[in-house]
């Protein structure tokens, strides 16, 4: 999906939800899971073609707030 927006946070991840990075963070902040940001979001629920995308995304949040939370 061609964007003119440069802001890597607002990246469209799921082109079927229209679902962007930054609403996965918030959703993953909230204390969601794939499952229920699927649910919330759509993502992950069409096609499917996100799901490598957003379960590294996941992951790497995940990493981020263990690290964070062991400072
Ligand atoms: S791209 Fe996310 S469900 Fe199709």
């Amino acid at each position: 999906m061609p964007t003119n927006n440069l802001d890597p946070e607002d990246e469209v991840i799921c082109l079927c939800s229209g679902t962007t990075q930054s609403d996965i963070a918030r959703w993953f902040a909230q204390g969601l899971d794939m499952d229920a940001i699927s649910r919330k979001t759509g993502a992950v629920s069409g096609c499917a073609g996100c799901e490598w995308d957003v379960s590294e995304m996941l992951r790497i949040l995940a990493e981020q707030k263990a690290a964070a939370d062991n400072v």
